[in-house]
């Protein structure tokens, strides 16, 4: 779905219907009957209004992750409430200076935002680039995971799995159990990939196919980065060039989209015992789509052109610094069993604010992680530019909206508070973490 002369109007229905997944009927959630749901195309400066009607049995909203909008009214309103049975009128401003980019929608009800995204709420937002690459072709990759459950429809996650951050059986692309992606040699396809899975990292490879990073999340790197591999936490998007070598003779080559083991830790309890295992790892390589480069080749596409230069904080006035502390600990009994998840010591409430940000400053932002788990952190409106992980310095100007804050680690960012006053939250994108209370509120006023 496309804007039209700088409007997209769309409605959106959540509601619990069919999918086919591998071969089999599965009852899911979906916007519009769709996993994932449809795809908003937008330009910067545009206008974006939803209908949103609840076909569920709960609660829930929508939260357009990523995007640069106002956190209040009507608008990214993390807060609104939309009964079962009744609808809201979103209504969004993109800035003309909206940077380009793949951004994606869910519901954010806290309590309920795991589960509703692990059903199948998730849809991706694509933002026009104004400096096109040349490619063959565009592709929207959305990941998800799921674990099917015979009768009910989508399983459920217990106590356990809640704490460490719930991995579905099943890892599907735009919906589908590996799917074939055909490729001709020679050409270069620019794919831009999310994770919408609720707490799976997706550390991607492509085997037997060139891969260069163009950016992350909203950030665009001047020119394109070889990679091998590229980590994606809970929420973050990877913008990649994908080319097929020129094989001789017009062999087929079978190539795999992958996601490779990554150990993300632990809640530290259960040593597989009692708490039913407590790692979050994954252990095994998932193959999630299969590539297959055949056809006639054709000739090597064009050189990329450089960007410009990302906006770069690190040389601004810093008007405040804090640190948030991210924690799991035993004994907090929020809805835990046992075990808390907290920002700064306290479980979220959204009728506190945690943090007063002055509308118009750059602060910088020491995010701690005393657990033995990764926490990606997440902050709504404004993106953070990424300045040191564990203490190693960011060398090039690095732009993300989820940012990893490693087990035992931290990550220091900064952030400039622009545009938009108002009331929004900042958490953990381990969605069950949200749900357990890792999350808090920021004011910019
Ligand atoms: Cu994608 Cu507050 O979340
Ligand atoms: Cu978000
Ligand atoms: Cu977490």
């Amino acid at each position: 779905l496309r804007s039209v002369d700088g409007l997209l109007e769309v409605r959106l229905e959540a509601a619990q219907g069919p999918a086919e997944i591998g071969g089999r009927t599965v009852t899911v959630l979906a916007y519009n009957e769709g996993l994932p749901g449809p795809t908003l195309r937008l330009r910067p400066g545009d206008r974006l209004r939803v209908r949103l009607r609840n076909g569920l049995a709960d609660l829930t909203n929508l939260h357009v992750h990523g995007l640069h909008v106002s956190p209040e009214g009507n608008s990214d309103n993390p807060f609104v409430m939309i009964e079962p049975g009744a609808a809201f009128d979103y209504d969004y401003r993109l800035p003309g200076d909206h940077p380009p980019g793949l951004f994606w929608y869910h519901p954010h009800h806290h309590g309920l935002v795991a589960d509703q995204v692990f059903g199948g709420l998730y849809g991706a937002i694509l933002i026009d680039d104004p400096e096109p690459v040349p490619v063959a072709r565009e592709r929207v990759l959305v990941i998800s995971d799921l674990t099917p459950d015979g009768a009910v429809g989508v399983a459920s996650a217990g106590q356990a799995e809640r704490m460490r951050g719930r991995e579905g059986r099943l890892v599907l692309v735009n919906g589908q159990l590996k799917p074939r992606i055909d490729i001709r040699p020679g050409e270069r396809e620019r794919w831009r990939i999310v994770n919408a899975c609720v707490s799976r990292y997706l550390r991607l490879s492509l085997d037997g196919l060139g891969m260069q990073l163009l950016g992350l999340d909203s950030g665009r790197f001047e020119t394109p980065r070889d990679v091998e591999e590229v980590l994606l936490a809970p929420g973050n998007r990877a913008d990649l060039l994908v080319t097929a070598a020129t094989s001789a003779g017009g062999a087929t080559t079978p190539a795999a989209l992958r996601a490779l083991p990554y150990d993300r830790g632990s809640t530290g309890m259960g040593m597989g015992g009692m708490m039913g295992g407590g790692s979050g790892s994954s252990t095994r390589t998932v193959d999630l789509a299969t590539v297959t480069v055949s056809g006639e080749p054709v000739a090597a596409a064009s050189d990329v052109p450089r960007r410009a230069a990302e906006r770069d904080l690190r040389g601004a006035g810093v008007t405040a610094r804090r640190e948030l502390a991210f924690a799991m600990g035993m004994g907090g009994g929020m809805g835990g069993g046992g075990m808390s998840f907290t920002i700064n010591g306290e479980p979220f409430d959204g009728d506190r604010v945690d943090t007063t940000v002055q509308a118009g400053g750059v602060e910088e932002w020491l995010l701690s992680n005393s657990s033995p788990m990764d926490h990606p952190v997440h902050l709504h409106v404004w993106p953070m530019q990424l300045i040191e992980r564990n203490g190693r310095v960011v060398q090039a100007a690095e732009w993300q909206d989820v940012v990893n804050v490693p087990a035992g680690g931290t990550a220091r960012v900064r952030i400039a508070f622009d545009d938009f006053p108002g009331r929004t939250v900042y958490h953990c994108h381990i969605l069950d973490h949200e749900d357990l209370g890792m999350m808090g509120v920021i004011d910019a006023r």
